[in-house]
């Protein structure tokens, strides 16, 4: 799969950009849309995203997928997977936290915000992922979820650009595993990268309402199961968990 990236000194969000000029993308390829800076960065549940210029890696991946294909909420798991790959090229430890956070102890590094937009016979999906990559301490405080980046985790500055190419390979590659074999080659990892929050009480929303449970396990589908305090199983396909 050809890659075709486009890059911005500053822009609104490399998202919001992505999903105004999908229809001009060629749905063969890959398209990337990067920026430096961001000033209207959007994160999940419609939070910002802080996103200060030169620091940190923004980009979003642009794949075109067959319109009903029932595992398109796994494209985003795989590019947490290719997330917490790269950092452990780069000797920073992480983990994921349901459905594709990526976090090193229980501080957040990497969150991706998954969108789509139709496109005649096809779906284009469009990941977003911010990564920390350079923020200091200071800016970490002004985010309100605990937070950090690989210069705090590891203890010295990473060139972002270096980080951006490793993490398109990898993504780019996974990508092309995906689209021919769904999830399955990916289950694995996967689960196994998932934060071990075995026996605590954890809260979690599925924007509806907050649940209390107890992590239980995941499907093949990459669906969450929660145990309940009754002892009951529920699944949930979207949500987080609540810090
Ligand atoms: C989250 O809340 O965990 C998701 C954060 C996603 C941030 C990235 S930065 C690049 C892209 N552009 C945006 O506006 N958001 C995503």
């Amino acid at each position: 799969m050809k890659i075709h990236r486009i890059h911005f000194t500053t822009i609104d969000s490399t998202n919001t950009w992505a999903k105004q000029h999908a229809h001009e993308f060629d749905p063969q390829a890959m398209t990337l849309v990067t920026a430096g800076g961001q000033t209207a960065g959007r994160g999940r549940f419609n939070r910002q995203w802080v996103s200060p210029q030169g620091q940190n890696i923004y980009a979003t991946y642009c794949v075109f997928l067959e319109k009903h294909r029932p595992d398109i909420g796994n494209l985003p798991q795989v590019a947490a997977i290719s997330i917490v790959e790269t950092l452990t090229d780069f000797l920073v430890n992480a983990h994921l936290k349901w459905p594709n956070d990526v976090v090193v102890g229980n501080k957040k590094i990497a969150g991706i915000l998954s969108e789509s937009t139709p496109l005649s016979d096809k779906l284009c999906l469009i990941i977003g992922i911010g990564l920390n990559v350079n923020m200091s301490l200071r800016e970490l405080d002004q985010i309100d979820r605990p937070a950090t980046s690989m210069l705090e985790a590891a203890g010295n500055p990473f060139e972002v650009e270096t980080v951006l190419e490793c993490l398109t390979k990898r993504l780019k590659s996974h990508s092309e595993v995906f689209l021919e074999e769904s999830f399955v080659p990916f289950l694995e990892t996967y689960r196994r990268l998932l934060n071990p929050l075995s026996g605590k009480l954890l809260r979690f929303h599925d924007n509806r309402s907050i649940h209390e449970g107890y992590y239980h396990s995941i499907n093949a589908d990459g669906t969450l199961n929660l145990q309940l305090p009754d002892q009951t199983i529920q699944t949930f396909n979207a949500g987080e968990f609540l810090p």
